[in-house]
Order: structure tokens, then C-alpha cells, then sequence
């Protein structure tokens, strides 16, 4: 054993959605098994790891400002940058940031530690920028810090074309992992004590098993379903064009499959979502909707907006409010539509004002709270089940998720930092829903 004090130390910050928060695990878990340790603050770092996103524009800015922070302090730092803005921006980084020596996108990091060797050997410059990383499933080290919820990908990239979207760039084709593969890490997680897994990929609805198998996404989840310990399943994200009946039949005859239903619709507007290259028309997606209302289970359902995408009307923005009161969201994320480099929608000249989009914005979120205040209302009095997750200082309350992914403060006689050093972290308990607003719910433990 290494002594802690010569090893080398890393620092990781990670920006985006949750497959970037899962990669940044199997990083942490590459770094630990090459005989880094990781460290909380980047000034302790002789590594800086930045995984990105660039998603929107803002989200890609974040890291150029992360980086100029360090420009002149850290002569003797090395940073990295990887994720989905090294893939977008490959060498030209190295241009924007010179200090920067490692450049890597999500299909190269089992090479890290090979890419690291080359820089302790004293290249200035190494990058990993392919995209047929078929093994990315396949890191050996995997490090999570939740211990009793974890994620596991089955699928890789994305082989749609949404206009807007930079994914299929950043993230390459479509790969998915073998069923054999999937539920044998499910396996060994639960076995580790993890009761809540979550199933990731840009589009989980278009996973196909590579093996004879043959599995297809929902075969897949009955079977993640059948193991034995697992308490919860959930999945994200999904592509309403690829999302079928039988996924809501899953999940409405097994409650191991938790009966939360992220399905993002990005426009109320059929014609919008046809210049958006979405491939499917309101009237589709609302069908969609009608399968899971018509569900024996009450199944929350969560979306992504995308306002101000070029061309947007008022009259399409209005179906897009239609839509939310059509629909009752549970949830809603709203996004004001941001250029990105090498996107079909780039070829669209009736752009919007920023003024304007952000006008919508408010408008949209303003809807959907106006719609969530009643809709948790409705809770008050039902006894939901949570995985706890944690205790707030603030307000003396833990914190748990229930099946529909709603959260729920709640009150416990047991207190954090307890005597016995008891905790309720990873415990599912019942709690009685007696207090709501427009996005929480609080109550009281029942003991
Ligand atoms: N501008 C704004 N929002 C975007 N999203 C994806 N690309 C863009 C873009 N260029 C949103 C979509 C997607 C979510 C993850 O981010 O709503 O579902
Ligand atoms: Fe951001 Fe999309 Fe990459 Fe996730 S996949 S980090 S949301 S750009």
C-alpha cells in the first residue's frame, strides 16, 4: 500500500445530467486504481479533472471559466478536460485553454490510464477522442459515493437527430451493453447492499440486446425486476418515438419498476417537433400519455420543454401550455433553446430574441407551478414509502424520495450525529404526507 502522502491527488468536478455523474464514478474508479487519491479542493490537486457538458451554451462556458480561474496560479497543476465538450471541441481546446494537457471524451475512458502515463512521461499533449469505444461499459473501476442507489448504463450514445441537440456528437452512436452484462453488475450491486438502480442511456427505450438474447428495453426491465433484494428501478431517459405500450405494462404490474416516467416532449406544437426532427406528432405523444394515465398504478410523469426553438410561434407556444394542462405534469425542466455547433437547427434563420425566449421561459414554469400546487395538494393525508436520503440542518428534516421520484421532508425522532450513531440514510420508511407546495411535499415519519 501506497502511503497516502506520495500518491498523486486528483480533483474531479463534474457538470451535466446523470450519465455524466455515473462516467465521472468509473473515472473516479480508473484514477483510484492507477494510484490516485482524490482530494475535495483543486488547489490540493496536481490533477484537475473538469467532466462537461454541452448541452446548452452556458453550461459549455462554465468550464472555459473554471479554467481561466487557474490560469496563472497553477504552473505545476495538470489539467483535464473530458466529457462532452472535449469530444465537441477536441485539439481546438488546447487552443482556447494552452494550459490544458489531457483532452478525452466519454468513449475513451478506459484508456485513461494510458493516456496518463504518456503525460507522467512527460508529453505535454494527450487526447482520446475516438468514438468507438464499444468497452466504455467496461471500466474495471467503478466508485460510488451513494451507497444504496446506483447507476448503471446499458446504453450508449444516440442515434437520433433532434435538431438542437449535440449528444449524437458528443456521445457518438447508439451501443448497447449485452442483457448477461446488465443484470450481472445489477446482481453484484445488490449484493454490495445497493436497493435502488437506475438505468441510463440517452435513449433507454431503443436499447437492444447484442446477444442472442435479444432483449429489447422492456424485456429488460422484467428482468431487472425479477432479482432478488432489489427494492427499486428507475430509467432515463426516454424517447417518446421508441417508447412503447409494454414498458408501461412492466412497470404497471411490478412496483419493484418505480411508476416515474421521465418523457421529455420538447414542444407542445406538431409543428415544431417536425422542425425539430423529433419524429413523432403531438397527437403520438399524447397517446403515449393516455397509456400511462390509463395505467393501474398512478405513474408520475416528468418532461423537458425546449422554448424559443427557431420559428416558435405564439400559437405553437400556446399548444405548448395546452399540452402542460393536458397533461399534469408531475415535474417539468424548461430550457431556453441554445445554438450549438454542427446542429441541423443551425440552418434556421427566424431566431428569437433571448428577451423573448425568456419571457416564455417564465411563462412556461409560472404554468406548470400553477398546475403542481393543487396536484400535491392531493397528497395530504397518503402515507408514501421513501428511500431516505438524508437529514437538512436547515430546516431539522430528512429527506426521501418516494416510487414517483417526488421528494418528501419529514420529521423522525431520530436525530443525525445520534449517540448510537444510528442513521435512517438508505432506510425505507413510511412517511405520512401532511404539508405541500408548489414542489415538496413534508410530513411525518409513521413509527
Ligand atoms: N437548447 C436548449 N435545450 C436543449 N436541450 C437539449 N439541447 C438543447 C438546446 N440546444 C434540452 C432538451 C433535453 C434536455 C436534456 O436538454 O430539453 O431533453
Ligand atoms: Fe450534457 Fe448531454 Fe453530455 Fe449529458 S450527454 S453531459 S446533458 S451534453
Amino acid at each position: 500500500m501506497e502511503d497516502g502522502s506520495s500518491m498523486k491527488k486528483f480533483y474531479i468536478e463534474t457538470f451535466g445530467c446523470q450519465m455524466n455523474v455515473h462516467d465521472s464514478e468509473k473515472v473516479i474508479g480508473t484514477l483510484e486504481g492507477t494510484g490516485y487519491a482524490q482530494v475535495p479542493t483543486p488547489e490540493e490537486a496536481d490533477l484537475v479533472v473538469y467532466n462537461t457538458c454541452s448541452i446548452r451554451d452556458k453550461a459549455e462556458q462554465k468550464v472555459f471559466a473554471r479554467l481561466n480561474e487557474f490560469k496563472r496560479r497553477s504552473k505545476d497543476k495538470v489539467f483535464a478536460v473530458i466529457g462532452c465538450v472535449a469530444q465537441q471541441e477536441g485539439e481546438k481546446i488546447f487552443d482556447r485553454a494552452p494550459h490544458v494537457s489531457l483532452v478525452a471524451g466519454s468513449a475513451s475512458y478506459n484508456q485513461l490510464p494510458q493516456m496518463l502515463i504518456q503525460l507522467e512521461a512527460g508529453n505535454k499533449r494527450v487526447t482520446g477522442l475516438s468514438l468507438d469505444g464499444e468497452e466504455a461499459f467496461e471500466v474495471p473501476y467503478t466508485r460510488r459515493d451513494n451507497p444504496h442507489k446506483a447507476f448503471l448504463t446499458i446504453i450508449e450514445g444516440c442515434d437520433k437527430s433532434c435538431a438542437y441537440c449535440v449528444v449524437p456528437m458528443t456521445r457518438g452512436p447508439e451501443r448497447s451493453r449485452t442483457s448477461a452484462s446488465v443484470l450481472e453488475e445489477a446482481r453484484i450491486l445488490v449484493k454490495d447492499g445497493y436497493t435502488e438502480i437506475t438505468l441510463l442511456g440517452q435513449n433507454v427505450n431503443s436499447y437492444r440486446d447484442p446477444s442472442s438474447m435479444g432483449l429489447d428495453f422492456a424485456k429488460l426491465l422484467r428482468r431487472m425486476g425479477e432479482i432478488d433484494g432489489l427494492k427499486r428501478v428507475r430509467f432515463t431517459t426516454s424517447h417518446p418515438r421508441d417508447f412503447v405500450k409494454d414498458i408501461v405494462d412492466a412497470v404497471d404490474e411490478n412496483p419493484v419498476l418505480c411508476n416515474h416516467i421521465h418523457l421529455p416532449v420538447q414542444s407542445g406544437s406538431t409543428a415544431v417537433l417536425d422542425r425539430m426532427q423529433r419524429q413523432y406528432t403531438r397527437d403520438e405523444y399524447m397517446r403515449r400519455i393516455e397509456w400511462m394515465k390509463n395505467a393501474k398504478r398512478d405513474i408520475a410523469i416528468t418532461s423537458d420543454i425546449i422554448v424559443g426553438f427557431p420559428g416558435e410561434t405564439e400559437a405553437d407556444f400556446d399548444q405548448t401550455l395546452r399540452l402542460l394542462d393536458e397533461v399534469q405534469y408531475d415535474g417539468l425542466f424548461a430550457f431556453k433553446y441554445s445554438q450549438r455547433p454542427n446542429t441541423p437547427a443551425l440552418q434556421y434563420e427566424d431566431h428569437m430574441t433571448e428577451e423573448e425566449k425568456g419571457r416564455r421561459l417564465a411563462a412556461v414554469q409560472e404554468h406548470q407551478r400553477q398546475i403542481q400546487i393543487p396536484n400535491n395538494a392531493a397528497y395530504i393525508g397518503r402515507v408514501e414509502e421513501v428511500i431516505v436520503d438524508g437529514y437538512n440542518k436547515a430546516t431539522q428534516q430528512w429527506l426521501g424520495k418516494n416510487t414517483q421520484n417526488k421528494t418528501i421532508s419529514f420529521t423522525h425522532p431520530l436525530m443525525p450525529n445520534n449517540e448510537e450513531g444510528a442513521s435512517l440514510e438508505g432506510r425505507y420508511l413510511n412517511v405520512r404526507v401532511t404539508r405541500s407546495g408548489p414542489a415538496s411535499l413534508g410530513g411525518e415519519a409513521v413509527i
